[in-house]
């Protein structure tokens, strides 16, 4: 009976809203980059044209909102919907769990995974989610659904990128009822594939030093469940996802549905597919030692879960991500910097780091063409090692007597913008703030803080702990002519208490946290709109959508061994742009492995991101000087292909195989550059042709060689369709052998970028 009395409400709401909806214009769409959603009243369907991609679903007769179609793009006029709900199987396989809802209460019959799961505090958890009413505001389409007797209100959003068909979506969940409530779990999304039964997933694990490794396994009936419980967004698995068909996908061929969550706290992404073939992403907040209490009238905004989709194959997937991450998350978007050469201090001085000695690293740099001199950790508090410092942000007196100005005044003069580590978030029990604020870490109390590296994490949830990072770091920048920063952190989460909270309100520390780091790089980048800020987690463990939209570059891997890098790079790239993606050249042997490479190998695996240089210069011989001079003249003549070009990766070094390869190609069509190695030669095999991609077929292009030795009798200027039908030959012979060749195109002035 009062299921009945609802769904009339529902109605009425609907109707009320389809008149109401208004249509605006929102900040950062450009008008020729809109798109607007479509609704069809008639079939109660919604329907998203996009890029290459039609997304559509639609309310059924039960009031649920489920997706009807995610896939290649339809014809305007191509019915859609109306929305069926699925019949019930069985007794034990209800329609609730079998429907492809949109987003999911857990109530009803409810058996599959849901997007959200409410306890009220009298001990109901049935929470039913029915269309309630739509508005469209410029592209981004809000669909209200409710359980109005729970007193849940969650509203949809959906944005679609028209360039690239990615489709973002997050919901905010209101406590619209009389009493307190706790969500236990909270997804931005779920994204329903079409039913299939030959499904595979790839998806990216690794470690400290070992980050970005491809896994596939086929999707079977059963869970696979990614996610963080770190605190933070973690090296073990990364928050992306892509899913093809059987066999059939590869780098060029077959469908794949990709997606990538926008969160720097635990997540979870967690891909489902039931006995009859229907999968089911459901990806946000990670539901372990989740809790979110709302009082009446108090809201929870999920992260945003992008999803995209492509005929074309993993190499397309990947290609319109970067695409995507240029233009519409990384600041600045299609119009950023490109990423300047750099230098870091890191490898070469460790905590080591004095006035003298940097200035000296500081004039072999500039002499080598380099464009930002970045020192690294050391430089600050009382910290000689890794024991002692963290927190106390002021200049060490002993190693810079007279603060960093002489040495930014040197590295200006030298033409180089300056950078400098932080890793602010941390503090070490021996500094002065620990000792000041020992209340500060996360904790229980009473119960051991247990630390990593030496040090605790602060917790960023307070609002005294963020307003103290805000005025340090404020401070910092303010006083001194900084233009970038390497924002470190180098633990995972312990013991994540946060005291000061009453008991059911303390887990909103897993929120709280990642939203005040944000806000406060949200805040230093609107003080100081010309410091760039990269992203570094001991390497790569954090690195996702989030923190992209708030730092300019990201650190891969503390793991700088040229030939271990070429799959860590390659493994990054499946998820996000070669722009994004900072790689220097160090000393041979490496420090990770002992292994011995040839500066020419070192080079040519470093630029294909952005180039950084992070050996001891003082180390280098006149030759090895001159080759670098040579390598990063050569960078500045081929980076904007590199860094905002589309990438194809020709031959993959995933699994330890002996030979990588990549091809970036500019956006004009102009460049194209070609990177080969070969990690180890067997049985004098031939290097395998290297066929092209991306090229105008009509257009003549010449090459160039880098480094390396092309095959006798290759063609100096040939078609495009030559290099991509025909491909070139490389001579590889040995261990570590490395090419690099440029095309241009005949008659296209030489592609070159300029960085700020
Ligand atoms: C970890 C980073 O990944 C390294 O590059 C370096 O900055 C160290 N931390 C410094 O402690």
């Amino acid at each position: 009976m009062k299921l009945r009395a609802r769904t009339i409400r529902f109605a009425t709401l609907l109707a009320a809203s389809l008149l109401a909806a208004p249509v605006g214009v929102i900040a950062k769409a450009s008008p020729e980059r809109t798109v607007s959603p479509r609704y069809d009243p008639a079939h109660r369907v919604f329907r998203l044209d996009a890029g290459d991609v039609t997304y559509a679903m639609g309310v059924n007769t039960d009031g649920i909102l489920q997706t009807i179609y995610w896939g290649a793009r339809l014809p305007a006029a191509d019915p859609l919907g109306p929305a069926v709900p699925a019949p019930e199987r069985s007794s034990f396989d209800p329609a609730g769990a079998l429907t492809p809802q949109e987003y999911a209460g857990w109530g009803g019959a409810m058996t599959a995974t849901p997007a959200l799961k409410i306890r009220l505090d009298d001990g109901n958890r049935d929470v039913v989610l029915r269309y309630d009413s739509y508005r469209v505001d410029g592209e981004h389409l809000s669909i209200l659904l409710r359980d109005a007797q729970a007193g849940v209100a969650v509203t949809l959003d959906y944005t679609a990128d028209a360039a690239t068909g990615i489709i973002g979506r997050s919901a905010h969940i209101e406590n619209a009822g009389k009493q307190a409530l706790t969500i236990d779990a909270a997804a931005s999304a779920t994204w329903n594939l079409p039913r299939a039964d030959d499904y595979s997933l790839r998806y990216l694990t690794g470690t400290w030093a070992g980050e970005w490794h491809l896994q596939t396994r086929a999707i079977t009936p059963g869970a696979t469940v990614l996610e963080s419980r770190r605190g933070s967004t973690g090296d073990e698995n990364n928050p992306w996802f892509a899913i093809g068909r059987g066999g059939e996908w590869n780098e060029e061929h077959g469908d794949v549905w990709f997606g990538a969550l926008a969160w720097s706290g635990s997540w979870s992404i967690r891909v489902d597919e039931d006995i009859l073939g229907q999968v089911r992403v459901v990806g946000g907040y990670n539901p372990f030692d989740f809790a979110y209490r709302l009082k009446p009238g108090e809201t929870l905004d999920t992260p945003v879960f992008y999803a995209g989709y492509t005929r074309d194959g993993i190499g397309e997937a990947s290609r319109l991500l970067h695409r995507f991450e240029r233009d519409r998350i990384l600041p600045g978007g299609a119009r950023a910097a490109l990423r300047p050469v750099l230098y870091n201090s890191w490898e070469a001085t460790e905590f080591k780091v004095d006035e003298p000695g940097q200035e000296r690293l500081a004039e072999k740099a500039a002499a080598l063409g380099v464009e930002r001199f970045v020192v690294d950790d050391g430089w600050f508090g009382a910290r000689d090692n890794d024991h002692a410092g963290l927190g106390d942000w002021v200049v060490n007196r002993r190693k810079f007597p007279n603060g960093l100005k002489p040495l930014i005044d040197k590295v200006h003069g030298l033409g180089m913008s300056f950078g400098l580590w932080v890793e602010p978030e941390m503090v070490n029990r021996d500094s002065d703030l620990y000792r000041a604020h020992p209340d500060w870490v996360l904790n229980f109390p009473g119960r051991e803080r247990s630390e990593g590296r030496h040090q605790l994490v602060l917790n960023l949830a307070r609002e005294d702990v963020k307003a103290h990072l805000l005025e340090v770091l404020d401070r910092l920048l303010s006083e001194n002519d900084i233009q970038f920063l390497k924002w470190d952190y180098n633990r995972n989460w312990s013991e994540p208490g946060w005291p000061q909270m009453s008991p059911d309100e303390q887990q909103k520390v897993y929120v709280a946290y990642v939203r005040n780091l944000y806000d406060i790089l949200r805040q230093l980048r609107a003080r100081h709109p010309k410091v760039e800020i990269e992203s570094c987690s001991g390497g790569g463990a954090r690195v996702d959508l989030g923190i992209m939209a708030l730092t300019d570059e990201v650190w891969p891997s503390d793991n700088t061994d040229p030939s271990d890098r070429l799959s860590i790079q390659d493994g990054f790239t499946y998820a996000y742009a070669p722009a994004t993606m900072m790689a220097w050249v160090t000393g041979s042997p490496n420090w990770v492995n002992n292994r011995v490479s040839s500066l020419d190998f070192r080079f040519l695996s470093s630029m294909q991101g952005g180039l950084g240089i992070g050996a001891n210069l003082l180390d280098w011989t006149p030759a090895e000087e001159a080759t670098a001079r040579g390598y990063v003249a050569e960078y500045k003549k081929i980076r904007a292909t590199v860094q905002r070009g589309s990438l194809y990766r020709l031959l993959s070094p995933q699994e330890r195989a002996p030979w990588s390869a990549t091809e970036s190609v500019a956006d004009d069509g102009a460049q194209a550059v070609l990177f080969a190695f070969q990690r180890q030669g067997e049985e004098a095999r031939p290097f395998p042709t290297l066929r092209l991609r991306g090229l105008d077929v009509k257009a003549r292009y010449r090459f160039r060689v880098m480094h390396g030795k092309v095959a006798p009798g290759t063609p100096d200027v040939a078609s495009g369709a030559y290099w991509m039908q025909r491909g070139i030959d490389l001579v590889m012979k040995g261990d570590l052998q490395a090419a690099g060749v440029v095309f241009e195109r005949e008659g296209t002035a030489s592609h070159q970028g300029v960085t700020r």
